[in-house]
């Protein structure tokens, strides 16, 4: 695992959008894997600029989500569909036909989970995954328990998942109780994780995830499985950590060609 540490979540956007745009630039037709929720969105607007400004070209790159709601239709605002379009899709030059987010409507749910994971293995394998991590330590809506060589199917939310993602449907009651996510397994296969972490609110799981045991009651622990982790921080996020100097110093005195 690379832990890197910054002052602020907004710091920790750059460099995180920075390895994504360095992998586009290096790779043109990437396959990147997105996550939804409130972390990614700085990183959003970071990768929005720098298409805009520098002319960083989405043409012939290849997304895949993490997750949807199931029995949501992808126009309603709660929707990772909705999410995707608004705060990232519509504002780069990235082709409809290569977009990949699981269908929350799948009359056969099962049939639908196969097909994404066949249709990733076609795509020639996620590139980077940019990934959360929920307050109760999921990876995707891979919630505590779930098999650490999972794949993509059908998932019950957590009481606690299902209260941190009420803001967008106007109510706990309103969030669906059901989600399409990608597994534990399928996000091990990606070339690189890059898991993105801010606020105090998640020092406890990053920790847990970072310096605990490797355990499915932490989904995203399953990451010290996995040969290029990155995790970008801000102070907040790592304020549990034991070992953050360390990463710190690490981190400062990697050698030029090696830093994000
Ligand atoms: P958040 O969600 O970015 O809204 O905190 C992260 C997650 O649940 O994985």
């Amino acid at each position: 695992m690379e832990i890197i540490i910054q002052p602020d979540s907004r710091r920790a956007s750059t460099v995180a959008a920075k390895i994504v745009a360095d992998l586009v630039r290096e790779k043109p037709h990437a396959v990147l894997g997105f996550a939804t929720g409130k972390t990614p969105l700085e990183t959003y607007r970071v990768l929005i600029q720098m298409h805009r400004r520098d002319g960083l070209d989405f043409g012939q790159v290849t997304a895949f989500n993490l997750d949807e709601y199931v029995g949501l239709p992808p126009g309603h605002p709660g929707s990772y569909h909705s999410y995707m379009r608004e705060h990232l899709f519509r504002h780069i030059n990235i082709s409809g036909g290569r977009i990949n987010i699981p269908d929350g409507r799948a009359a056969d749910i099962p049939t639908c989970c196969l097909d994404y994971e066949e249709r990733i293995h076609a795509a020639g394998g996620i590139d980077v995954q940019i990934l959360g991590i929920g307050t109760d330590g999921h990876l995707g809506f891979n919630e505590p328990t779930s098999s650490l060589a999972s794949r993509t199917r059908i998932k019950t939310l957590t009481a606690e998942t299902r209260r941190e993602n009420a803001e967008l449907f106007g109510g706990e009651d309103k969030v669906p109780h059901h989600v399409i996510t990608m597994g534990l397994g399928t996000i091990m296969d990606c070339r690189i994780c890059l898991l993105l972490a801010f606020g105090k609110k998640k020092a406890k799981a990053v920790a847990a995830a970072v310096e605990g045991p490797l355990t499915a009651m932490v989904p995203a622990s399953v990451l010290q499985l996995h040969p290029r982790a990155i995790l970008v921080l801000d102070e907040d996020a790592a304020s549990l950590l034991k070992r953050a100097d360390y990463y710190k110093w690490v981190y400062e005195n990697k050698p030029d060609w090696q830093k994000y």
